[in-house]
């Protein structure tokens, strides 16, 4: 997981892998957040999403939030992402999480829109990205 993660977005900035797998490895402390989701078949490594304190440096104030959102390209067009984010969501929810964040490109904001976030603000930082928002189900 931490490799494709590294390989999505972060080798092509000079971060070393080593630097990856160490925040990965934070997800297999006794902690409820951070943690992060895998998606297989058969055994082959699928997609992964996962669940963080902060992700926006710009927006320090919100928090936690679904990131590192991954689909390997033979498994897409498929809902898995679809299905990776709202696990996510929920196991997030169960925590007691009200409200969840998640950034990305305007070019995504299709498929988050149809998944049930709301933009809550646009253009936001160096590289122009849309914050959504999800709140948690109201009971009953
Ligand atoms: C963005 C990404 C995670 C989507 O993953 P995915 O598994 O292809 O997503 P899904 O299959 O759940 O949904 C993708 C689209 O396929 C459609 N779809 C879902 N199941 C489908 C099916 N069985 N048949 C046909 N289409 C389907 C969905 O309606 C959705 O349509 P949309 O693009 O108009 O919203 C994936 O393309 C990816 O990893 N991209 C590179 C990394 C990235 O950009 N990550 C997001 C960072 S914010």
């Amino acid at each position: 997981m931490a490799e494709r993660i590294w390989r999505a977005w972060w080798r092509h900035n000079n971060v070393p892998l080593a630097t990856i797998e160490s925040w990965s490895e934070e997800n297999l402390t006794e902690a409820p957040i951070p943690f992060a989701l895998v998606a297989h078949e058969n055994g082959v490594f699928a997609g992964t999403a996962s669940v963080i304190a902060d992700d926006l440096d710009e927006r320090p104030n919100l928090t936690p939030w679904v990131a590192a959102v991954w689909v390997e390209p033979p498994f897409r067009q498929r809902g898995v992402g679809r299905r990776l984010v709202d696990d996510a969501a929920r196991a997030c929810f169960a925590l007691g999480t009200k409200r969840l964040y998640l950034n990305a490109l305007p070019a995504r904001e299709a498929f988050y829109v149809l998944g049930g976030w709301q933009p809550i603000e646009r253009e936001v930082g160096p590289h122009g990205v849309i914050v959504f928002s999800r709140n948690a189900p109201t009971p009953g």
